[in-house]
């Protein structure tokens, strides 16, 4: 299968993404992970996606491309993949569709979850993990930056067919369940 997980700062992809991708027995490729580790390691891709992070902008399209270019190309794709973050802009769906070539992807979920409980939910990470990029201000030019650049590509795979909405409020595991059957109806 060939997923990808949309949604919102603190909507759940990545706790979702997980759990789901290793029930499927498929890859979980989440871009903000991917810049992370680079970022913890100092390499120069870290060092050019930080400043774009820790701002809450978007890494340049250039830059997000290739980087999953080169990722989807390795041998634990080959089974399927669940993107978690990607693509985020009209750009990276045509360099996804190109990836892809004669292959398709299977569903595109949206999650959604109310606002008061995204802001509930990144300002604890933020005490708890004291991530760089969940302070009020970065927290909320992330929510505009995905309203602006990344909700309106949900029109574009519900014209294909693809769309599904999953209601991520309530427990993890519940959400999870959602997810599935989303995955599987
Ligand atoms: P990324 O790491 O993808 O950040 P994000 O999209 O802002 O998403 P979050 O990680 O904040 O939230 P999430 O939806 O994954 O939720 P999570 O499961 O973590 O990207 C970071 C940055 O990298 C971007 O801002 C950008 O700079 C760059 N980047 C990444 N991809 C890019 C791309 N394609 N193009 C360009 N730049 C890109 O959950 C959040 C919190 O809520 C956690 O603490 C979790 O434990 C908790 N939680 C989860 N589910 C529940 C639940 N059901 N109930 C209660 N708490 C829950």
């Amino acid at each position: 299968m060939r997923i990808v997980l949309m949604g919102p700062p603190g909507a759940g992809k990545g706790t979702q993404a997980v759990v789901v991708a290793g029930h499927l027995g498929i890859a979980h490729v989440s871009t903000g992970d991917i810049f992370r580790a680079n970022v913890a390691a100092g390499t120069p891709l870290g060092v050019e996606a930080k400043r774009f992070m820790d701002a809450g902008e978007y890494v340049p399209d250039s830059v997000t491309n290739g980087m999953i270019r080169q990722r989807l190309a390795e041998s634990d794709c080959s089974p399927g993949f669940l993107l978690d973050g990607y693509p985020r802009t009209l750009d990276q769906v045509h360099v996804l569709d190109e990836i892809l070539a004669d292959s398709t992807l299977d569903r595109v979920v949206e999650m959604t979850v109310d606002m008061d409980e995204l802001v509930r939910r990144l300002a604890k990470r933020a005490q708890d993990q004291g991530r760089t990029d969940d302070n009020v201000d970065v927290i909320r030019h992330r929510m505009d930056v995905y309203i602006a650049q990344t909700a309106p590509l949900t029109a574009v795979y519900a014209d294909r067919g693809l769309l599904v909405h999953v209601d991520g409020m309530g427990t993890v595991e519940d959400v999870t369940s959602r997810i599935l059957a989303a995955l599987t109806s």
